[in-house]
Parts: C-alpha cells; sequence; structure tokens
C-alpha cells in the first residue's frame, strides 16, 4: 500500500509520519524546496514532541520519504491524501481553497486509475465534490475515488492524538474510498477507536462544527471569567463544578487571553461565512469570534490599566508567545495583537518563549528576545504570563521579584494558585479571580 501525503505542514507531516509507524509506505510532498531538503537531511522544520524519533525510525526503516515531485509520487499511489493549507481569505473570512485546487489540478494529472483521493485538509462543505469535478474535468475517463477524512490532532499533542484519537471520520461515498480508510486506520480500529462512516458532506461539516463548538466552549469559560473577578469568584472552580456534569464535559474550559493558532480563529470565521452563504446563519458562532477579538484587546488594555499613567517608557515582560505551550507556531497568537498595542502605547517589550523565537521574530518587531523567563523579568514593571509552558509554572519568585523592578504577575492563564504567592512580595493578578498581595 502506498500513501502519498500532499503538503508537509503540521498535519500532513505528522499523519505521513504516523501512517509510516502503522507499517504503510509513506511519500511526503511538499512545494516548499527548503522544507523538503530539511527533511531529507533529517532535520524536522517545526518543534512537534516526539516527531523527531518517529520520523527518524521509520526514514531509516525505509517506509517514508520526502519529496518535491508530486507527479512522479502520485502516480504510484494507491491513496493520495490533501494535507495544504486552507487560510483565511482576505476580507470575507471564507476558506481559501487555492492550495487545495491547486494540488486537485496536479493529482488530476498524475494518478492513476482505482487511485482514493483524501481530503485531509480543513475545508468547506462541498469542497470534495468540487475536487471530484476537477479532476473528472481533467480526466473524464479516469476511474478514482474521493474521500473526506478531516483531523483532530492538536499542535503540541500531534502524535498522540493522530494515535489515540477519540474518533476517525470518514466522509465517502463509494465502497472502494470505505474499503480504503478501513484499511488504513485498521490500527486504531483494533483499539477499539470508533469510525464514523458518513457522507462527504458530513465529514467536512463535522469538522467545522467541532472547531466551533470548541471555541465557543472557550469563548463562554472566558466571559464567566470576566464576571468572577467582578464578584469575587474563582473561574477554575466554577469550570470544574460544571465541567463534572458529563453533558458539559471539563476540557477546553481554561480561561485565558483567547483562542489563537491557526485553526480555531480562522475556521470559526469560515465556518460564520458558509452559514452566511447558505442563508443559515450561525449567529453563535458570529458572536463568539467577535467576543474572542475584543478579548485579546482587552488583555492589552488590562496591562494598560495595571502600568497606569506610567505606561510611557515602563518595561513589560513577556512570558510565552506560541498561541498555546508544546509548539512554535504563532499563527493569530493573542501575543501577536497585545504586544504591538503595548508597544503602540510606549512600552519596551522583553519576551521569552523557549520554542518560538524563531517564527516569531519576524512578526514582532522591536521587542527584545531573552534567553530566559528571568531574563524577560530584567528591570520590568510588569511580567505577564501569557502562555503556560511547563517551565513557566514553577518559576523561583525571590529571583523574578529581584531582577523586577515593578512587583505585578499578570497571569493569563491563571497558572498559579494564590497560596504560592504568600512571602513572595508580589502583587498577582490573574484571570478569572480577583488579584492577591502576596
Ligand atoms: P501548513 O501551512 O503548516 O502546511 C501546509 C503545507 O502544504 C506547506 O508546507 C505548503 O508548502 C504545502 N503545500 C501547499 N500547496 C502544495 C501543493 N500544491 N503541493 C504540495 N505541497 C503544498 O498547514 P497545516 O497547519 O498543516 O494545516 C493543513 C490543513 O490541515 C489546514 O486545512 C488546517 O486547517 C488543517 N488542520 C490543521 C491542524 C493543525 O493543528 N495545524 C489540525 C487539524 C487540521
Ligand atoms: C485545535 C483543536 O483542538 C484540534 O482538535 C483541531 O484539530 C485543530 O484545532 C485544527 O483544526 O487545526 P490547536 O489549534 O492545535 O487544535 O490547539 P488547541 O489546544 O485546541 O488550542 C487552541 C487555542 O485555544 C489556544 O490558543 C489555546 O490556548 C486556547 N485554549 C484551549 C484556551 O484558551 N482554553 C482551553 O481550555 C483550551
Amino acid at each position: 500500500m502506498r500513501i502519498v501525503m500532499i503538503g508537509t505542514g503540521y498535519v500532513g507531516l505528522v499523519s505521513g509520519v504516523c501512517f509510516s509507524e502503522f507499517g504503510f509506505d509513506v511519500t511526503c510532498v511538499d512545494v516548499d524546496e527548503k522544507k523538503i531538503e530539511r527533511l531529507n537531511a533529517g532535520e524536522v522544520p517545526i518543534f512537534e514532541p516526539g516527531l523527531d524519533a518517529l520520523m527518524q525510525r521509520n526514514t531509516a526503516g525505509g517506509r517514508l520519504a520526502f519529496t518535491t515531485d508530486l507527479a512522479t509520487a502520485a502516480g504510484e499511489a494507491d491513496v493520495v491524501f490533501v494535507a495544504v493549507g486552507t487560510p483565511s481569505r482576505r476580507g470575507d473570512g471564507e476558506a481559501d481553497l487555492t492550495y487545495v485546487e491547486a494540488a486537485a489540478r496536479q493529482i488530476a494529472a498524475a494518478i492513476r486509475p482505482g487511485t482514493v483521493v483524501v481530503i485531509k485538509s480543513t475545508v468547506v462543505v462541498g469542497t470534495c465534490r468540487r475536487v471530484r469535478d476537477i479532476i473528472r474535468a481533467a480526466r473524464p475517463d479516469l476511474d478514482f475515488s474521493i474521500a473526506s477524512n478531516p483531523e483532530f490532532l492538536r499542535e503540541g499533542a500531534a502524535i498522540e492524538d493522530f494515535m489515540r484519537p477519540n474518533r476517525v471520520i470518514c466522509g465517502v461515498d463509494d465502497e472502494r474510498a470505505e474499503q480504503m480508510l478501513r484499511r488504513l486506520y485498521r490500527p486504531l480500529y483494533l483499539r477499539e477507536t470508533p469510525m464514523v462512516m458518513t457522507t462527504l458532506e458530513n465529514a467536512e461539516l463535522i469538522k467545522y462544527a467541532a472547531n466551533a463548538f470548541l471555541a465557543m466552549k472557550i469563548t463562554f469559560i472566558n466571559e464567566v471569567s470576566d464576571l468572577c473577578e467582578k464578584v469575587g469568584g474563582n473561574v477554575q472552580e466554577v469550570a470544574r463544578g460544571i465541567g463534572l456534569d458529563h453533558r458539559i464535559g471539563g476540557k477546553f474550559l481554561h480561561a485565558g487571553p483567547g483562542y489563537g493558532g491557526s485553526c480555531f480563529p480562522k475556521d470559526t470565521k469560515a465556518f460564520a461565512s458558509t452559514g452566511r452563504r447558505h442563508e443559515a446563519p450561525q449567529t453563535l458562532i458570529e458572536q463568539v469570534i467577535a467576543v474572542n477579538d475584543n478579548r485579546k484587546r482587552a488583555m492589552a488594555e488590562r496591562i494598560l490599566a495595571e502600568l497606569g499613567d506610567g505606561a510611557k517608557g515602563a518595561t513589560v515582560g513577556i512570558l510565552g508567545i506560541a498561541f498555546k505551550p508544546n509548539t512554535d507556531d504563532v499563527r493569530d497568537a493573542p501575543s501577536l495583537e497585545i504586544i504591538p498595542m503595548l508597544q503602540a502605547k510606549g512600552v519596551s517589550v522583553r519576551a521569552h518563549d523557549p520554542e518560538a523565537r524563531e517564527t516569531a521574530s519576524p512578526l514582532l518587531p522591536g521587542i527584545t528576545w531573552c534567553e530566559s523567563a528571568y531574563e524577560a523579568a530584567d528591570g520590568a514593571d510588569i511580567l505577564v504570563i501569557l502562555t503556560e509552558w511547563n517551565e513557566y509554572r514553577v518559576l523561583d519568585f525571590a529571583e523574578v521579584t529581584a531582577r523586577m523592578k515593578g512587583r505585578t504577575l499578570m497571569d493569563l492563564r491563571a497558572i498559579y494558585k494564590d497560596d504560592d504567592m504568600a512571602g513572595t512580595g508580589l502583587r498577582y493578578v490573574p484571570v478569572g479571580r480577583k488579584p492577591v498581595e502576596g
């Protein structure tokens, strides 16, 4: 069985490597020559825990290869996955399907009869049929199948999510595609992972509805968090209290600076846009988008309010730039919204992130990059925890206070307990409950 994975980004690379780990022959294709060169040199171009070792093992085992030559690879494949990007289109928030459609045209020219083409990219409802039309227009006599197999992995936990998913969603409309997907996911099936066989449209909708629902859950708890701060509540206890109800569930109820990343922001926009286009408005999600955008700005204003009249010329240390821990991805990260707002008011920003410096540097001009959390605290009037990397969970507060000029620790992820602050001399300002004087 030969698998070709088109696009070696977070999803394509992880999926390709994991399928090779299942024992299949996988060729990963990308248009980015530098990326393929690095991969062929054994270098993983993204930070994703565990990916390195898995990639090395399967390349050495002869089951995993990388190329820019889509035509040759696809011409020898039994199944071709499309895992290229589907970013937001400027202006209207619709998903930009340019890359998917370009890949479809390239696939059309290359595949042999009997190939199954599987769309793994997150695509709006109707796209699989559109891809089929593109291939049919180019090769009217070709016998092939189309399928939808959306991916639910999270960055930073991608391998575990791929290997142990809650479910596998397969949109198919013929027997060959169904059998192919059953065969590919057989290793998971043996672990009793539910396989949902459904239509192309349902599979496409499930992906967007899942992301929109999760984004809504986060946004809900963020607003509850604001209320907790005002009335003496504690959002973490409220979240635990409601999350124990199985109908609600405890996951994705962590209040924070607003969701970011390469998926929730663009997928909520695309989902809302699809609703408008089909005259079935997704008003809840429209509201989620607006509340989340405001929240990122509100977080910057919160930091500026702590600085009061002294914002101009003040120094703020920022811990965490990536949109979440365990990734170097900064796409739509709250940091990209918050830091420029501080800079616009004359604040100097010192920043630390264990992995995202390289990806964020071009997007955040004028900040001072630091080698450690403590260096970011040097001379800072306020220190802000923006991303909950593990290394920020055990800060030595004596060192932090010795290095800081001011005394305020703002924690936009609320990773510390009030008791942890006792005797530190810090004013601790977490999201979701009242500040404490340590
Ligand atoms: P990415 O931007 O990291 O990678 C996409 C890759 O595709 C790039 O390397 C690009 O060079 C390559 N590419 C584009 N056109 C190509 C072509 N014609 N031939 C070969 N390669 C081509 O994207 P990503 O984050 O991996 O996301 C891919 C898709 O998966 C998106 O639709 C996204 O919404 C979805 N998704 C992403 C995640 C995630 O955690 N990042 C999770 C689930 C689903
Ligand atoms: C998300 C989904 O969780 C994946 O299932 C999905 O496959 C992926 O999008 C996608 O479609 O691409 P990801 O963006 O990697 O995965 O990261 P998440 O862990 O979902 O976090 C997204 C954002 O929400 C981050 O900014 C995170 O800090 C924030 N978040 C998450 C919260 O603020 N609170 C929470 O409780 C959970």
